[in-house]
Formats: structure tokens, sequence, C-alpha cells
């Protein structure tokens, strides 16, 4: 039925959102949150003390760097440090500074879909760790990964760091991961943060600030739709709602209308009707445990060789090897 009055797509972008708000419940996917916006909001979260994944991570990587270089370094054989979403690079130059520092043998190859990320990304390495050799890869993860595969006598270890594993559900989560795992070689290693089970409460407070910083990130995706579809959402007819299940560990963000309403998609000729306290569901932030974990590598071909934490086992960082 719906098929047959979709509008022609010009972007994946419009697909997605008349799919998703076309739907019942209705949904957005988060990695559209992600607009020079949207990258200044998440910035924000990354500092608020509430939101205490990136001063974990931050604390793990510092507090075992010595070990992480002895595994990824590997008898000292050359290897490609690989980062899948690098932004802007704060948690990977603890590794990057310590490695240069060891005369460690690699080269940085960050991927991103943004070539003025990149750009900018290296230039601020050149002045801040000298020596260390930056070769940005341009594209989508597996394009460049892809391309990596080919020069396969040399030695991947590849970083995804920041918990960002945690927007997957664990069936797209083991999809992701066996894809990476099918671009690796047996020497190859995988170094992933993985947020963990904690005090719901610990956890609420983190999706869930008062100065409301969390809620301009959720709503930028309707910022977002109003500029670039043409849309006439309004953003104060929604609040922003975290829930948190600590059976599943899924903590899951919505946008909730306040009452009834009429919002018009110009670009994609849709008109929507919200119902008082109707949903958008816009964002998983998945936190796991070791047995989880264990489960999704296995489930991909994976396995773990070892993981570091600290003190509050708040956050965890696993190094995989292929298994098969
Ligand atoms: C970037 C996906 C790791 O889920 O914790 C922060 C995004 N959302 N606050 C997360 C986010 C709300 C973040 N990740």
């Amino acid at each position: 039925m719906q098929n047959e009055t979709e509008p022609k797509f010009t972007s994946q972008f419009q697909r997605e959102v008349y799919q998703g708000l076309t739907a019942y419940p209705k949904y957005l996917s988060s990695k559209y949150i992600y607009d020079k916006a949207g990258d200044k909001l998440f910035q924000d979260i990354m500092a608020m003390p509430t939101y205490y994944l990136t001063d974990t991570e931050f604390l793990i990587l510092e507090k075992h760097k010595e070990e992480i270089a002895s595994y990824f370094s590997n008898g000292d054989s050359f290897f490609h440090l690989i980062e899948m979403g690098a932004g802007d690079g704060k948690k990977t130059k603890i590794l990057l500074r310590h490695f240069t520092e060891k005369d460690i043998n690699f080269t940085f190859r960050p991927i991103d879909i943004s070539q003025n990320a990149l750009d900018s990304l290296k230039k601020n390495l050149e002045i801040e760790i000298p020596g260390l050799k930056t070769e940005p890869l341009q594209g989508t993860y597996f394009e460049t990964l892809e391309t990596l595969h080919f020069n396969s006598e040399e030695r991947k270890v590849i970083l995804f760091l920041g918990s960002n594993i945690g927007n997957l559900l664990h069936e797209q989560a083991i999809e992701f991961l066996s894809k990476v795992q099918s671009y690796m070689q047996p020497n190859d290693l995988l170094f992933i943060g993985f947020d963990q089970k904690k005090n719901p409460q610990t956890i609420l407070n983190a999706y869930n600030d008062q100065e409301g910083i969390t809620a301009a990130f959720n709503k930028n995706l309707l910022v977002r739709i109003n500029r670039e579809l043409h849309a006439n959402f309004k953003l104060d007819k929604f609040i922003h709602w975290e829930v948190y299940d600590p059976e599943t560990g899924t903590a899951k963000s919505f946008l909730v209308s306040k009452e009834n309403q009429k919002v018009h998609i110009a670009d994609l000729g849709l008109n929507l009707s919200f119902e008082a306290w109707e949903t958008i569901h816009t964002e998983i932030s998945q936190k796991y445990d070791d047995q989880t974990v264990k489960w999704l590598a296995e489930k991909s071909g994976l396995q773990v060789i070892t993981e570091f934490t600290d003190s509050t086992n708040y956050y965890k960082n696993y190094l995989f090897k292929k298994s098969v």
C-alpha cells in the first residue's frame, strides 16, 4: 500500500525519514543527528560531567597504554592503525602520542566520510604529534576496509571507540562485526569500546542532563528535517524522553509529542499527524556485560583476547582477533 504512494527519493536521508515517519510507531535513525550542529552538540555532551563514557575510556587508554602498545605492535612488526569514526581524535591521541614516543612502527589511518574532517584532523596531528604518520582514508567504513584488505601483507589494528557500537541492536552489531571480521587476517586485531551495565540511575543521568544538551542533540533530527527537507516541526511541542531497561541493557531515546499536531514535510509531500503523547523513537545506546560481548564475538567469528577497564568498571575496551 505504502509503496504506491512513496515519492521519488533523491537521497537515503529522504527515504529513511519518509519510512520512519510513516511507520507506526514512528522512528528516525540517530545517524542523522550528526550534521555540523549535531557534531557540536555531541562535543558538548562529551564534556558533561554526567556523560561518564568519554572520561572513562580516556582513563582506560591512559592507564593501559603500555600494555595496549605491546599487543598492537606484536613483536615490533609494522601495522596500520585504522580508526572507524575518528572524530577529533581526542582519545586516540593518547595512544598516538605514546606509540610515537616509543618509536612504534605504524601508520595512523583514520576513516571518515568527510574529507574536511580528515583534513583538519591530519593538520592538527601534524602540529600536536610531530613524527606521527597519518594517512586518512576517505569513504565509508567498508569501502575503505575493502581497499586495505587487498593490501593484506600488512597487519591491521582496527579501532572502534566511544561505544559507537551501542547505537546498533545486537542483530545489527553482529552483522557489522561479521563484516569487519571478513576484512581481517589472522594477525589483525580489533579494539572496541563497550559501555557497561551499571546503576540504572547513572545511565539515565548520562542521557538526560538538566541543561537540556541531550534534548537539543536529539531534537537536532527535527531541526535537520526542517532545514533540509523543508518541514515545519515546532521543537517546543516535543520533549526528549529517555528510558533504560536494566535487564536488556538498552537505553532508548524518544521525542514525544506534547499535543495533537500536524507537521508538513514539503520535500517529501508528506502531511503527518501526531496524537498527543505519540512517540518518535530516535536512538538506542546499548549497555553490555562480558557475557554479551563474548556472545557477540562468537556470533561474528571473533574471539576476545583480553579486556581493559578502570576501577569503576563503567566501561571496557575489548581486544579481539579472528577466530575462524
Ligand atoms: C556516540 C553513540 C556513543 O549513545 O552514548 C550521547 C551518542 N546519544 N548522548 C551514545 C549519544 C546521547 C553516543 N554514541
